[in-house]
């Protein structure tokens, strides 16, 4: 199974491409996760990004499809993958498509999580992140403790820099100019399904099984 998650900051792509990476057995590949790693053990590639992830711009697409590709072509992939944040761009589209090509394996489905900007910025304003393991904290539905410690690894809790409104808000915009055209190129080809992600996140998760089992009878 080979998945694309579109959808805007804070739509919840990576809540749900961990559930159903789990589900179906195959990696998530989160560039946005790929590069605050990168940037933690301060490697070329992490500082390369940095200022264009403060900002919420796109990192340059050259630096991202080299990072895909490499990513792409570890074995665990050969069973599958899910794109959670790439493509972001009609260049990063096109270069997947011609590296799935060349590797004869073609897309199944891309999925777009759909909520409004509003619901948007009151998720990303209250996210708060482990920084050891990663775990999700939300004021609005997981509030974090008041001591600021992972109950799941005892880790630091924090923000991301870029989850502060003025850089939520430039984010929409670049996901309104860079990423929404990505949705009518997908259309074209017929492997375009979009679900309500207004919702739960159990309901959402339910919404993306259906479609995906359905895409495969
Ligand atoms: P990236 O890390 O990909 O961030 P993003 O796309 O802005 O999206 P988020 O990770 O913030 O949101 P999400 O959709 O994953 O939502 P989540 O599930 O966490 O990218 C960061 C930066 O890296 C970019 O700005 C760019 O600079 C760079 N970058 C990355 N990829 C790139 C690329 N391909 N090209 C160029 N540059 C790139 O949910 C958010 C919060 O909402 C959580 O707290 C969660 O608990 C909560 N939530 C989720 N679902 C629900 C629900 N159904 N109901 C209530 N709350 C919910
Ligand atoms: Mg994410
Ligand atoms: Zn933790």
């Amino acid at each position: 199974m080979r998945l694309i998650f579109l959808g805007a900051p804070g739509a919840g792509k990576g809540t749900q491409a961990k559930r159903v990476s789990e589900k179906y057995n195959i990696p998530q590949v989160s560039t946005g996760d790929i590069l605050r790693a990168a940037l933690n053990e301060g490697i070329e590639l992490g500082l390369k990004a940095k200022s264009f992830m403060e900002s919420g711009e796109l990192v340059p697409d050259s630096v991202i499809i080299d990072l895909i590709k490499k990513r792409l072509q570890k074995s665990d992939c050969e069973k599958g993958f899910l794109l959670d944040g790439f493509p972001r761009s009609l260049p990063q589209a096109e270069a997947l498509e011609s590296l799935l090509y060349e590797l004869d394996n073609p897309l199944d489905s891309v999925v777009s999580i759909d909520v409004s900007e509003e619901k948007i910025v009151g998720r990303l304003t209250n996210r708060r992140l482990c920084r050891k393991c990663g775990a999700d904290y939300n004021f609005a539905t997981n509030p974090p403790p008041e001591n600021m410690i992972c109950t799941i690894c005892g880790g630091e809790i924090y923000q991301r820099s870029d989850d502060k409104e003025e850089t939520i808000l430039n984010r929409l915009n670049v996901y309104a100019n860079e990423t929404i055209p990505l949705i009518s190129f997908y259309k074209e080809k017929g492997i375009l399904k979009s679900v309500d992600g207004m919702s739960e996140p159990d309901a959402v998760f339910d919404s993306i099984v259906a479609i995906l089992e359905e895409k495969n009878k």
